[in-house]
Formats: C-alpha cells, structure tokens, sequence
C-alpha cells in the first residue's frame, strides 16, 4: 500500500491537529484531499489563510457540510484512507462519515477523530468519562461495521500544553500553577510529530485494526519535571502553586459545563497520569514502530519555545 503512496482524505483538516495532519500528509507524498466546510463571510482571515496555504501545499479540498451524504461518497470513492480530526462537539457526527464508508465500500482504513488519553483503559473523572464515552462509542461502531481502523491514542499536544502550563508568552509571571503534586507522568508530543506518526500509521499494514499509544520515552515526564527543565533554559525561577486535587475533584462537580470537561482532564493528565496503565508487550507504541523517526522531545520542544515560541491555540483542549 505505502509504495504506490494511498490517498488520504482528512475530515477536520483545517482544525488545530487537522491542519498538522494534513501538511504531515502532503509531506510525506500522499495525494491529500481536505473535506472542509465551505468559506462565508464569517470565516476568519486566518482560515481563509490556511485554506490557501494547504491548496498551495497540493491539498484538494472538498467543500461540504458533514449532512452532504452523497458528496462525502463521492470523496471517499477517490481515496483509500480516512482520517477525521473533526472537533470534539462532532465527535457522533463521524457517524455520518461512518455510513459513507459503508455505503463507497473502498475505504481501507479508518481513522476517527481521538488523538487524546486511550478511553478504553482509563476511567477519569465524569465529565471527561462522558466526553470519552462519545469517543468509545465511535470506536464500537467501526468494529462493528467491519471498517478497518486504525485507532490514535496521542496522549498530549506538546505545544498546546506548554503553552497552558508554563505560559512561556508572559515574561512578568513568575507563578506557574502546579495540579495535585505534580509528579504524576504526563506524555507531551510535539503535534508535528503526533501527525507525522498518524499518517504512518494510517499507511501501516501492521496498524490494521489496532490500537496505537503515542508514548515515546523522552516525552513522558511530570510537571515538577516540565518546570525544572523550563527553569535551566531560561534562568529564571519560578513559585509553584499548587492546587490540590480535592479542588480540581470539587471544581469539576461545581463549574458549569462545558468548562467542568477541561477541568477533568487536568485531572486525568496531571494528577492521575497517562502512565496509569503499563504498556503491553503487546501494545504497539508509536516510537517503538518507528525507531527510525527522530521524534521531537519536550527538552527539544522546549528550545524551540525559547527562539519562536509557537502562539498559544485558540481552541480548548479535549
Ligand atoms: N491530546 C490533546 O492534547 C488534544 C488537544 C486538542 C484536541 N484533541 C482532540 O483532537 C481532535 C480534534 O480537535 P481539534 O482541537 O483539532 O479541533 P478543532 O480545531 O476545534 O476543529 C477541528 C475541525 O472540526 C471542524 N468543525 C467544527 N465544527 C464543525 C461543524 N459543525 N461541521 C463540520 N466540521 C466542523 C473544524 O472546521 P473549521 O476549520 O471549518 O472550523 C475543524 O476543521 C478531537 O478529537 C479532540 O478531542 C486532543
């Protein structure tokens, strides 16, 4: 499959992961089709800008809605793979993208939209476990359909999180807030390389009906380790806040929804962990599939933070 280069469609191709996947994609020499909402006048300069950017880059796109059955078909019978990045709020509207697969019935590997903690071997706290939910149901329908899938646990958007935790934009702050202890193991993937993986493993006949768990060696580290590598980098010392986690659990029954979801992720991610479960002989692990790759790690991640510092995402994580 991979030497005659499969043609890959990403649904959620201009979002904040799909953007990535859809360069990694056009980089690697996939023909690349982007299925994207079509451009209105309320569509942000930047949008407009990056449709432009991903069309220059060789990227068809497809403009429809995810209701356009019949046009969705007709995409789909141009390609092999699928992979959807949509957002979180249309995690069940993949069910559509389902149904088209089903009825183009050339599609050779599925990919729904994930890219976070592995659902099927955690149970966090209950906001988050009924965002999971959605995403496991996704899952159980693909199985049951007898699509070929691929799924992605990505574990955390390095750059994203950074971001969120260390503020690297705001020079005068010297206070870094620090969840529960901050020693459990959290997993930061530079989202370069979390796209670049997933169009490996789209492509991988190893991958076929698996489930791959993005946990690379260099990457999984703690906040109190995040802090302290941040500190030797530049020089400066920060005060550690902590919040502890009866308030995270009390926060995340008290705040309204949707903002109750990202408080329990920080609750997952930073005070439980992602290394709550082993790794399995079994389990394929993204770096140990590709040994070859030079994954970036965080204390690579973190030098580029230090030159160019990638601007903050617009979007919520989860
Ligand atoms: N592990 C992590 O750290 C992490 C972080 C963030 C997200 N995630 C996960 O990654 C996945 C993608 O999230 P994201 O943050 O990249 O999403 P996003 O940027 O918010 O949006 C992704 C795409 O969804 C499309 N979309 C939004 N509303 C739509 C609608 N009504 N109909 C059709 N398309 C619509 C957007 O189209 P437009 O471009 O036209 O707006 C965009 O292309 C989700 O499963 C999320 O849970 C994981």
């Amino acid at each position: 499959m991979e030497n005659e280069k499969s043609k890959i469609i990403i649904f959620g191709g201009t979002g904040y992961i799909g953007n990535h996947l859809a360069k990694a994609s056009l980089l690697l020499g996939h023909p690349t089709f982007v299925y994207a909402r079509p451009i209105t006048p309320r569509t942000t300069s930047s949008k407009v800008e990056l449709h432009k950017e991903l069309q220059s880059m060789g990227a068809t796109f497809v403009l429809g809605e995810l209701e356009e059955h019949e046009k969705i078909v007709s995409a789909l019978r141009e390609v092999n793979i699928v992979i959807s990045a949509l957002a979180y709020p249309q995690v069940l509207g993949q069910l559509k993208i389902i149904d088209a697969i089903k009825v183009a019935g050339n599609i050779k590997r599925f990919l729904p939209s994930e890219f976070g903690s592995e659902e099927d071997r955690i149970t966090p706290l209950p906001p988050f476990e009924a965002f999971l939910e959605k995403k496991r149901k996704i899952r159980r329908v693909v199985e049951a359909a007898g699509i070929p899938y691929t799924f992605v646990s990505a574990n955390c958007c390095a750059s994203y999180f950074v971001n969120y935790l260390l503020h690297p934009h705001e020079k005068a702050d010297d206070n870094i807030v620090v969840y529960g202890s901050g020693e459990a193991k959290a997993v930061l993937n530079y989202e370069v390389d979390i796209a670049t993986y997933t169009i490996k493993v789209a492509t991988d006949p190893r991958t076929c009906n698996r489930i791959v768990i993005y946990r690379p060696p260099e990457n999984i580290l703690s906040q109190l380790e995040l802090i302290s590598l941040w500190e030797r980098k530049t020089g400066r010392c920060f005060n550690r806040i902590h919040v502890l986690e009866e308030e995270i659990v009390k926060l995340s029954e008290t705040i309204p929804p949707p903002n109750d979801i990202p408080v329990s992720i920080l609750h997952s991610v930073f005070i439980k962990g992602q290394t709550v479960f082993e790794l399995r002989e079994d389990d394929m692990e993204a770096s140990r599939l590709y040994p070859d790759y030079e994954y970036t790690t965080v204390d690579q991640l973190l030098d580029i933070f230090l030159v160019h510092p990638p601007k903050p995402a617009a979007a919520a994580f989860g």
